[in-house]
């Protein structure tokens, strides 16, 4: 049987990067997958594929800033699939770069902490009721190694991100005796859009940290998301597992 078999599994920012490699993974072994996603026409497009490949799709347009447009889209997943496993919240942005602190936009500070925090907590509160219910549930949020360490020139990702950090420490405890995990990833570089959109120098300096001195691939961190959201993930909560090529080893 496959470990996804029967199960559901939203996951924001869907349409593309880490999200879309989770949903081909998470598809792959057995899941229905929701692809929420701002960009609702690569939503529908990823959609297609994913049927094409035999795989139960939905793609739902929404903002996940939107508390309306987030509750709207959980409610229509349950319209049609009546369970809500897995959520992973893939949704993020980087918000300017390579500036140092006073130069940080502080419109631009609020757009990174509403999107990167906000969002997932948004999404995070949306589900809880229907895991809740089922005694069941598997969260993983997307941080970053930023969050942990403090990239230079990414004053307002890497606050947001060490908020995601915290803020999964809080439900995972939260919720540690109903069944429902939650835990988040934090990778170094991943080679995604949102990679080849930082500037140069600020992508250099961020791969002149890993000692494995290249950046990470979809694939290699699909692996540790898929094994956090999975039923095998049953002891583990509120941790923040590593996927940065050595650069955290703690
Ligand atoms: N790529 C990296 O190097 C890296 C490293 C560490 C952590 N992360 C984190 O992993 C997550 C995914 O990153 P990625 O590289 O795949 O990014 P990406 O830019 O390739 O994809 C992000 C997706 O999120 C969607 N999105 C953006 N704003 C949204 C909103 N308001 N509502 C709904 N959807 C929205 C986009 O349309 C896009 O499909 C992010 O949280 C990112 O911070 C990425």
């Amino acid at each position: 049987m496959k470990r996804f078999e029967g199960q559901v599994a939203i996951v924001t920012g869907g349409a593309q990067g880490i999200g879309l490699g989770v949903a081909q993974r998470l598809g792959a072994e057995g899941a229905s997958v929701v692809l929420l996603d701002q960009n609702g026409a690569l939503a529908s497009e990823r959609e297609a594929e994913l049927s094409g490949d035999g795989i139960e799709a939905m793609a739902l347009q929404a903002d996940v800033t939107d508390r309306q447009a987030v509750e709207g889209a959980v409610a229509k997943v349950l319209e049609r699939f009546g369970r809500i496993d897995v959520l992973v919240t893939a949704a993020g942005i980087t918000g300017a770069t390579n500036i140092k602190t006073h130069e940080v936009d502080p419109d631009d500070f609020d757009r990174v902490m509403t999107l990167n925090v906000k969002g997932i907590f948004l999404c995070i509160r949306a589900v809880l009721p229907a895991m809740l219910k089922a005694g069941y549930g598997r969260i993983v949020n997307m941080a970053s190694i930023s969050g942990k360490d403090g990239n230079p020139g990414m004053l307002a990702y890497s606050t947001s991100k060490a908020a995601v950090i915290g803020l999964t420490k809080v439900i995972g405890k939260e919720y540690a005796e109903t069944g429902i995990t939650c835990n988040a990833l934090a990778p170094a570089v991943i080679r995604t859009a949102m990679a080849d959109g930082l500037p140069p120098e600020q992508l250099k300096l961020l791969t002149d940290k890993i000692p494995m001195k290249r950046i990470g691939e979809v694939e290699e961190v699909v692996h540790m998301i898929a094994f956090a959201a999975s039923p095998e993930c049953s002891f583990i909560t509120g941790f923040t597992f590593d996927a940065s090529g050595g650069r955290a080893v703690y």
